[in-house]
């Protein structure tokens, strides 16, 4: 038995959030009775309707992807621009847990549960993404400690980030490093980099959480294995 909105997320149907929406608003009925108590426990051995549609016990599936650069982040593109999804043939209904941007390469995990992405991108759960980094120019040490201490950019101020193997090229003018961050807002690398006077020149993200991109040539995927998934559950609950 499990919560009804974690029922209704694990289908694939939504998110947790909007399935407790859907709850409180008497749209989800469990065995012939409207249900609109958040802590309903059931399983998907009850007939479960939302919206009028019968939930459908999906097969979850949870897939690592070395994306591309030139590959948008979503399911769909109103450009047509190929996607991640394109890269990754399952039958289910897969989309992308967060973002890379279109010029990013990296890991990605693509997935049909919803629950696991939210909390895989949660920001208060802290799941560590490792981006290795090329900028422009060479980085000062203020600016390390800066970003160690928690960089204020655009007006927000950046968790602590982790800064490690820099290297400076100095006959090409640029520094290459890692950089460890716990949050995910959008564009969150080269805006911090920017704030310091520096363009991101190339990024890719080669770790999230205990996954990394070994093994995985661009463009290729894999199956995560189940103790993959179950040590990014802890990860996410311990961050
Ligand atoms: N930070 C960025 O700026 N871009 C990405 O794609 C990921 C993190």
């Amino acid at each position: 038995m499990d919560r009804l909105q974690k029922i209704i997320a694990k289908a694939g149907i939504t998110s947790r959030r909007k399935a407790e929406d859907l709850i409180t608003e008497g749209k989800v009925k469990v065995n012939g009775e409207i249900v609109t108590e958040l802590g309903t426990k059931a399983s998907f051995s009850d007939e479960i309707i939302v919206n009028g549609e019968k939930l459908k016990p999906e097969n979850l599936v949870y897939y690592v992807l070395y994306k591309p650069e030139g590959y948008i982040s979503a399911v769909k593109d109103q450009f047509n621009r190929k996607t991640v999804v394109d890269l990754v043939p399952a039958k289910e209904k897969i989309f992308p847990v967060g973002r890379l941007d279109y010029d990013t390469s990296g890991i990605i995990i693509l997935t049909n549960d919803g629950d696991f992405a939210n909390q895989m991108i949660h920001p208060k759960y802290m799941i560590e993404k490792e981006y290795y980094v090329r900028i422009k120019g060479l980085l000062r040490k203020e600016s390390s400690i800066a970003l160690a201490k928690g960089l204020i950019y655009d007006g927000i101020k950046a968790m602590p980030a982790k800064v490690l193997n820099v290297k400076y090229d100095e006959k090409k003018e640029s520094t290459f490093l890692n950089i460890i961050i716990t949050e995910g807002k959008n564009h969150q690398v080269k805006k911090m980099f920017e704030a310091l006077g520096h363009e991101v020149v190339k990024l890719k993200r080669e770790r999230f959480g205990c996954v990394d991109l070994a093994g995985l040539n661009k463009g290729e995927y894999r199956i995560l294995k189940p103790h993959e998934i179950k040590t990014l559950y802890n990860l996410s609950k311990n961050g």
